[in-house]
């Protein structure tokens, strides 16, 4: 994407609107200073349903989309007046939860007459690192490390599992990997409801695990043998991608074993071999992007990134590899309303020109549109 330039704004203050999922959030930065992250989670009304219902969702941005703007102008102490310019999340995600997002964001824009950005929440998840308070280091370090192209991400949540090469933040990101199917956070969730354990599912098998044994049951690697990973010189189709299907079916058979024989479900040890399954393939698979692509630096993003056993294999197969793990502090992580206003304050840095109000949302918008 290249767009024509307008003339670089120094230290925007950009207001950031994110609603692609089950966090209505509002962020506000400048430049790249964080002022606020203001986040509505509506998790507590999919807890019985076991997962996200997106007209729930939609209905609990609805709710939470004013309270919220007001809480984060408040927290950080600036007026809409104030504000340069105004972010929002355009896809990917749920239609119905984009649109309540785009629309508030549209109609600010409209009534206050200030430049906005429809992005990419993909994208906005590495933008975030490169906030300066981001819990780790100084957000321009990392970028300098980025201009090489060197900057790699994986984003693990309930809705995303991908690895990205990030060349320029703003007009050149790369997709190397992504699930075919079911989210890694996707995948603890349905495993854990067959588990008879509490949603979200991530938190619940990360605690059961600690207690269980990861040998006690070899569940499948997806899309991890030869034929689908080929070599380093002829790469197979899939091989930086992820599939949980199977690994969901194999521990519902496994469970559905003990239950016909009238056993006692081995929760713990099945949890724990599902989640090294899991986190096995997620390290590996990354790990390789990284040495393949010449990926230096790996920003980590996403629900996921709470898991400690996620945490404990990266970092150990990062260190092994010679990559720099980068982990944001965990509200950083999950979804936000921060990471888009870092990302708008970029564009907007870098002179890209406002997306006007006649874009759409786009539930499967791809990682290469940073910004309408
Ligand atoms: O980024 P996030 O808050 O937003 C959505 O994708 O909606 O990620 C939520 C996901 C859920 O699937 C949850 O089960 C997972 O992140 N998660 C975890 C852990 N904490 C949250 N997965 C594994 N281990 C955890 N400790
Ligand atoms: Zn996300």
């Amino acid at each position: 994407m290249t767009k024509p330039k307008l003339s670089a704004a120094a230290e925007p203050l950009v207001l950031g609107i994110e609603s692609s999922c089950d966090e209505t959030g509002i962020g506000i930065v400048r430049g790249t200073r964080l002022l606020t992250n203001t986040v509505s989670s509506s998790m507590e009304e999919h807890v019985r349903f076991g997962g996200v219902i997106p007209e729930i969702a939609s209905r609990a941005h609805l709710d939470a989309m004013i309270p919220a703007l007001e809480a984060a102008l408040a927290d950080a102490h600036v007026t809409l007046d104030d504000i340069d310019a105004i972010a929002v999340t355009a896809g990917p995600g749920l239609a119905g939860a984009l649109m309540v997002g785009v629309s508030a964001a549209k109609a600010l824009a409209t009534a206050t007459g200030k430049p906005l950005y429809g992005i990419n929440h993909l994208v906005a998840h590495v933008g975030v690192g490169l906030l300066d308070d981001n819990g780790t280091e100084d957000g321009s370090a990392l970028l300098e490390h980025a201009r090489d192209g060197g900057l790699g991400a994986l984003l693990v949540s309930g809705g995303h599992t991908e690895i990205l090469q990030v060349r320029d933040i703003t007009q050149d990101v790369r997709l190397l990997g992504a699930t075919l199917d079911d989210a890694a956070g996707e995948a603890y969730d349905k495993v854990a409801r067959l588990l008879g354990l509490d949603y979200p599912g991530g938190p619940a098998i990360d605690r059961a695990a600690r207690t269980g044994n990861a040998k006690a049951f070899v569940f499948p690697r997806g899309l991890s043998n030869r034929k689908f990973m080929g070599t380093a010189e002829a790469p197979g189709a899939h091989r930086y991608n992820f599939s949980f299907s199977g690994l969901k079916t194999a521990v519902a058979r496994v469970i559905e074993g003990f239950e016909a024989r009238g056993e006692e479900v081995p929760v713990a040890d099945i949890a724990a071999s599902f989640q090294e399954a899991v986190v096995d393939v997620i390290t590996k698979k990354a790990v390789l992007a990284c040495r393949e692509q010449g990926l230096h630096t790996l920003l980590l993003g996403g629900g996921v990134a709470a898991n400690s056993r996620l945490r404990e294999l990266l970092s150990a197969r990062c260190a092994s590899a010679g990559v720099r793990l980068i982990i944001p502090k965990f509200t950083l992580c999950t979804d936000n309303g921060a990471m888009v206003a870092a990302l708008g304050a970029r564009l907007v840095e870098a002179g890209y020109e406002p997306s006007g109000v006649d874009f759409t949302t786009d539930s499967s918008l791809p990682v290469t549109t940073v910004c309408f």
